[in-house]
């Protein structure tokens, strides 16, 4: 059984058709790849899976339950954590306090515990500030930046808080959309090393939209690409990179915006 199974799926937004049909299946334990150009309906595409928008059509299951009409909040709890394109921290909260918010939805004390402070709550918010200075290791902002503002942390370390608030909620899948975005060469190289260490050593199965290819080629088993809300493949990495559906999608647009130099495999995709 895949982990995440869509078929038909489709969204409109009044005469737009954002998602057309997709058909899309995700296998526990792999590394796969969204790809398209601006507009494709990629983001549209998470934004189904995590419950912010409701598809129009079509059917989408994760682990054996029927998504679609589940909450945000459902969906977490479920085992789906996600990023965003336009990073939302908040942003006035320390970096622990963050990943703190992200683990609230796994922890049993609830409004009654609080307001007594119960020995069994005291437990559980030592083990979960532990627990958040574990994951601020782990995704290499260090523990020491816990008490950090994430406004104040740079932009590559606001993209790892981002995962971390993530993993936090301790996910099955992890959707990242465009993790990448903004950093430099060498940020998105250690970048693409947590992203295979979270399948790896956590055994995370990872769906990515990214519009770095070098990204996208380095470490997706899969790749599935949309074109205007279309799903127009899907393949190994070295298979798509050759499909011409594929690089007149990418050509095509590039021409229609006016991009001086449009290279399949390098441009910008948004
Ligand atoms: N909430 C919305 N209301 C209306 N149109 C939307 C909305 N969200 C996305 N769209 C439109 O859907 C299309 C796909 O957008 P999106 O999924 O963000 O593309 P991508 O992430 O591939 O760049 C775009 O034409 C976009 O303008
Ligand atoms: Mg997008």
């Amino acid at each position: 059984m895949p982990l995440l199974e869509a078929r038909s799926l489709t969204k409109r937004f009044g005469g737009l058709v954002a998602v057309d049909r997709v058909d899309l299946t995700i296998e526990a334990g792999e590394i796969a790849s969204l790809i398209g150009p601006n507009g494709a309906g990629k983001t549209t595409f998470f934004n189904m899976v995590t419950g912010l928008y409701r598809p129009t059509s079509g059917t989408l299951v994760f682990d054996g339950h029927p998504l679609g009409r589940q909450r945000p909040n459902q969906v977490t709890k479920l085992g789906i954590a996600r990023t965003f394109q336009n990073i939302r921290l908040f942003k006035n909260m320390t970096a622990r306090d963050n990943i703190l918010v992200g683990m609230n939805c796994r922890l049993r004390s609830n409004w009654y515990h609080a307001l007594l402070r119960t020995p069994g709550m005291v437990r559980e918010e030592e083990a979960a500030r532990h627990r958040a200075d574990e994951l601020l290791d782990y995704v290499g902002l260090g523990r020491h930046m816990g008490d950090t503002v994430a406004h104040a942390l740079p932009y590559g370390l606001q993209r790892r808080l981002e995962i971390a608030r993530a993993l936090a909620t301790q996910p099955k899948l992890l959707l990242l959309d465009e993790p990448s975005a903004g950093m430099n060469p060498r940020e998105t190289q250690a970048l693409t090393e947590l992203i295979r260490q979270l399948r790896d050593d956590l055994g995370l199965t990872v769906l990515l939209i990214e519009h770095d290819m070098k990204v996208v080629m380095g470490i997706s088993d899969r790749v599935h690409v949309l074109d205007y809300g279309r799903k127009i493949a899907e393949g190994p990495p070295r298979e798509i990179q050759h499909n011409p559906r594929v690089i007149e999608a990418y050509l095509g647009r590039a021409a229609a915006e006016g991009a001086a130099e449009p290279a399949a495999t390098t441009r910008e995709t948004g």
